[in-house]
C-alpha cells in the first residue's frame, strides 16, 4: 500500500513517471483507468484549488468521489480523527484525500494501514500534491531543462507548507532556492541565502514563487498594513521590467499585496497553469498510488 504524505516517500524514478503521465494526460485524454475506484476527501482547511482539482483528476479517470464535510461530521460531537478515518475505511474506499491543520495528521492514518492517504496540504510542513504540479509547470516551461534553474520564493515561507514542500523537492531537481522575506516570514533554521529585498534577486531568478500571507497560522497579527508590505514585495510589471521570469504562485492570490492585477495579465504570470496542470499532476499521482505501486 503506498501513500503520499510528502515528495519524499517518492523514489527518482516515481518523480519523472509522474512527470511523464502528467504530460501525457494533458496531451491526451486517457481512459477510464480507475473506472472501478472510489476516493473519500476529507478536508479540515477550506480548499478552492486542491479539492475539486482531485475531484476533477478522480473522475476524469473514471473513479468515484465522496466529500465528507468535517464541519457537518461526527468531529462535531467529539469524533477522533483516527475513528473518523476508521469508519470511513470500513466503508471500502480505494484511498483517502486528507487536508489538516496538524502536520502529522496524514502520517498518523498512513501509519494505520487501513487505505492509501494522499496528503491534500498539512499544517505549515507538506502539500506535496502542490510541489509536483509546481515541478511539473517548470518543467514543462523550461522543457524539462530545470537542472541549475534558480527559484525565488517570495512572501511567508515561514508558514507555508508550499514552500517546505517546495523547497525539498526543487533542491532535489538541482534547482537553486532564494529566500526573500521580511524577517518575520523568513524561516530562520533555514541554511538557504535569505534576502530581505526583491531587488536583490530580480536579476538572478529564473522563475519567482509569490506566497500569501498565511494569516490563518499567525497566533498574532503580523503586519497592521498589508499595503506597506506589497510596495516592498508584490510583484509588478515596473518591478520585472523586461525579465524573461516564469511567475508562479499557488493561489489564492492576494491581489496587489502578492501579485498586481496587471503582472497577473502577463503572459509570464502561469497562475491558472499551475491550477491547470494540478488536474494532469493529481491524474498522474491517482495512477501511481492506485496502478503502479
Ligand atoms: N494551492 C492550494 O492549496 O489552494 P487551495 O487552498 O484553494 O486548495
Amino acid at each position: 500500500m503506498q501513500h503520499l504524505i510528502d515528495t519524499n516517500d517518492l523514489t527518482d524514478k516515481q518523480i519523472s513517471q509522474l512527470l511523464g503521465d502528467a504530460s501525457a494526460f494533458k496531451k491526451q485524454r486517457p481512459p477510464q483507468l480507475l473506472h472501478d475506484k472510489l476516493f473519500i476527501t476529507l478536508f479540515f482547511e477550506p480548499s478552492t484549488r486542491t479539492r475539486s482539482s482531485f475531484e476533477v483528476a478522480a473522475k476524469r479517470l473514471g473513479a468515484a468521489v465522496v466529500h465528507l464535510d468535517p464541519s457537518r461530521s461526527s468531529t462535531k460531537k467529539g469524533e477522533s480523527l483516527e475513528d473518523t478515518f476508521a469508519n470511513l475505511c470500513a466503508m471500502e474506499p480505494d484511498g483517502v484525500i486528507i487536508r489538516h491543520k496538524e502536520n502529522t495528521a496524514p502520517g498518523i492514518l498512513a501509519d494505520m494501514q487501513m487505505t492509501p492517504v494522499i496528503n491534500a496540504g498539512a499544517g505549515n510542513y507538506a502539500h506535496p500534491t502542490q510541489a509536483l504540479l509546481d515541478l511539473f509547470t517548470i518543467h514543462e516551461h523550461f522543457q524539462g531543462d530545470i537542472k541549475g534553474k534558480t527559484i525565488a520564493i517570495v512572501g511567508d515561507i515561514a508558514n507555508s507548507r508550499v514552500a517546505s514542500s517546495g523547497i525539498r523537492l526543487f533542491r532535489r531537481m538541482g534547482m537553486h532556492i532564494l529566500l526573500v522575506a521580511p524577517e518575520p516570514f523568513m524561516p530562520q533554521e533555514s541554511e538557504l541565502p535569505k534576502y530581505q529585498h526583491l531587488e536583490e534577486v530580480l536579476d538572478k531568478a529564473d522563475i519567482i514563487m509569490s506566497l500569501r500571507a498565511q494569516l490563518e497560522r499567525h497566533t498574532k497579527p503580523i503586519f497592521d498594513d498589508y499595503a506597506e508590505y506589497a510596495k516592498h514585495y508584490c510583484i509588478t510589471k515596473e518591478r520585472l521590467g523586461n525579465r524573461n521570469t516564469l511567475i508562479l504562485h499557488p493561489g489564492p492570490v492576494m491581489r496587489n499585496i502578492d501579485i498586481s492585477d496587471e503582472m497577473l495579465e502577463d503572459p509570464r504570470c502561469k497562475v491558472l497553469t499551475q491550477v491547470q496542470n494540478g488536474v494532469f499532476m493529481r491524474m498522474a499521482v491517482l495512477k501511481l498510488l492506485l496502478l503502479d505501486s
